[in-house]
């Protein structure tokens, strides 16, 4: 009987389900889209039922698709989408609330005020975080004060907070806890110590009632209930996507790199194993915690990656399919001088401005909708870039490639432009679903699926290399170029 982990990878706007064998091959992928809600500008919400309703339907049919009894599955493993903040009856399951996605900017008035009164240095301190509202605080904190009764059932132990890791954890196997990697997204974990730490409990309102176990990124956790998939499955794996991507591109020593091309983008670098100090406004933040210890991460985060091309489908309508991207950008030489600076949901790293707004610069009568496209895709290439730039400037030794992975990182005319950007070689992997599989090795080395990092390390392959073929001058150029698009988007709502 041939055995499988399943990887359950529940992103921005997708639920992936992914069973890979024991080669770390992807056996079979069922992949749903979910509905995104944007009530208000800068608002982003997502139901959490459809989260979950999504990610169970992915991973019952990727079992039913591939003639896999729930008997061949050792374990499941979860990586999910960040920050975003769901609040929930504990009693129940239900959801008292939308979740509040990680690109929702509602609360950039509490961090300024928060700022104001001189509490950045001690949040960055204590939970290697920008004061920004990425994160989960501000978010839990404005349910606490918008929700009727909220605050009062949450220090009466009726509700549960937790990031998208714990309610799948939740509706599951019905344990209450999240990893230290997500914990380390929230703003309320101390990742020197390792735990909540109770001064930003109280400098954000939260009572602790509310909060998850924070358990190990791989490690059983508890059983699925028998009537989800017809008989129990361990849960022994979770950790934040862009951790499990790291996890799942083998970056397992200090200095190597991955960069992960999803709704955002997301580079991160392997900080060793003492949390590292940015001088660059990169976030330090923790990778995960296996059986021989744990490490820290050097992330730098841009929130519009893939999701710039889904605005040219939904918002602009000039693809039909984000597929239909490529071809388009490839169909002129170069993007004619436009340059879209993809700030819909302000700016990430390393800029930090949640007033920043999307701006197209450089129209010309000769601007086409190819020229755009070409634009947004370049784009996702410039952020990255800049993060390269920032995490060169922080790092010890020299970065000499990336591994790149995610959606767009098939996106050939993507890669290569980054390279050129870049500097460095970037290399996409044989499997580029790496999130999912760095969840399932995660779920599969608690269950000893796998024995070991160095078994895990071993089975990654190269499919191609993109060398930098851009002559220097021409880099410089059009990076300097993209820095002045960048300051005419910036501080446009404040
Ligand atoms: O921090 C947000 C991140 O986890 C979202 O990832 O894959 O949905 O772009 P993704």
């Amino acid at each position: 009987m041939k055995h499988y982990i399943l990887a359950l990878d529940q992103g921005t706007t997708s639920s992936r389900a992914i069973l890979f064998d024991h080669d770390g091959h992807v056996a079979h992928c069922v992949a749903q889209e979910f509905p995104q809600h944007f009530p208000q500008p800068g608002w982003v919400e997502h139901d959490a039922d459809d989260i979950w309703s999504s990610q169970l339907a992915v991973a019952q049919a990727v079992l039913r698709d591939a003639h896999v009894r729930p008997e061949q599955v050792r374990a499941i493993g979860i990586a999910n989408q960040r920050e975003t903040t769901v609040l929930w009856e504990r009693a129940t399951g239900r959801p008292v609330a939308p979740a509040i996605v990680w690109q929702d900017r509602r609360t950039a008035d509490h961090c300024d005020a928060l700022r104001a009164a001189g509490h950045a240095d001690f949040i960055r301190e204590r939970t290697g975080l920008e004061l920004d509202a990425y994160f989960s605080a501000t978010k839990l904190a404005w349910l606490l004060d918008h929700v009727p009764g909220a605050r009062e059932r949450a220090e009466r132990g009726e509700l549960c907070f937790g990031t998208v890791d714990s309610w799948l954890a939740y509706r599951l196997c019905g344990a209450h806890v999240t990893d230290v990697s997500n914990a380390s997204r929230t703003m309320l974990f101390n990742i020197h110590l390792m735990r909540w730490d109770a001064d930003l409990l109280a400098l954000f309102r939260i009572p602790d009632a509310l909060l998850p176990d924070v358990v190990s990124s791989s490690g059983e956790i508890g059983a699925t209930h028998a009537d989800l998939f017809g008989a129990p499955i361990p849960v022994a794996g979770i950790a934040g996507d862009q951790q499990a991507a790291t996890f799942g591109q083998a970056c397992h020593r200090a200095g190597m790199v991955k960069n992960t091309y999803g709704t955002g983008c997301f580079m991160l670098m392997h900080a060793g194993a003492q949390p590292a100090v940015s001088h660059q406004r990169l976030l330090s933040t923790v990778g995960w915690r296996v059986h021989t210890g744990e490490c820290y991460l050097l992330e730098g985060s841009v929130f519009m990656g893939g999701a710039t091309v889904q605005w040219l489908r939904d918002g602009l309508g000039i693809i039909k399919a984000s597929s239909d991207v490529e071809p388009l950008a490839a169909s002129v030489p170069d993007s004619g001088g436009v340059m879209l600076v993809p700030a819909f949901v302000g700016l990430g790293a390393p800029h930090w401005d949640p007033y920043a707004r999307g701006t197209i610069v450089g129209l010309t009568r000769g601007s086409t909708a190819a020229h755009i496209a070409r634009a947004a895709v370049e784009a996702i290439a410039y952020q990255s870039a800049e993060l390269l730039g920032a995490m060169q400037r922080d790092a010890a030794q020299p970065v000499v490639e990336v591994r790149a992975d995610g959606g767009a990182a098939r996106n050939d005319l993507l890669m290569q432009f980054q390279a050129d950007l870049l500097g460095v070689p970037v290399l996409r992997p044989r499997v580029t679903e790496t999130t999912a599989l760095g969840a399932a090795y995660l779920a599969g080395l608690a269950v000893r699926f796998w024995a070991s990092e160095e078994e895990i390390a071993a089975q990654w392959q190269c499919e191609r290399r993109f060398e930098p073929a851009m002559p220097e001058g021409r880099r410089a150029e059009l990076l300097a170029r993209w820095s002045r698009a960048v300051e005419r988007a910036k501080s446009w709502e404040a």
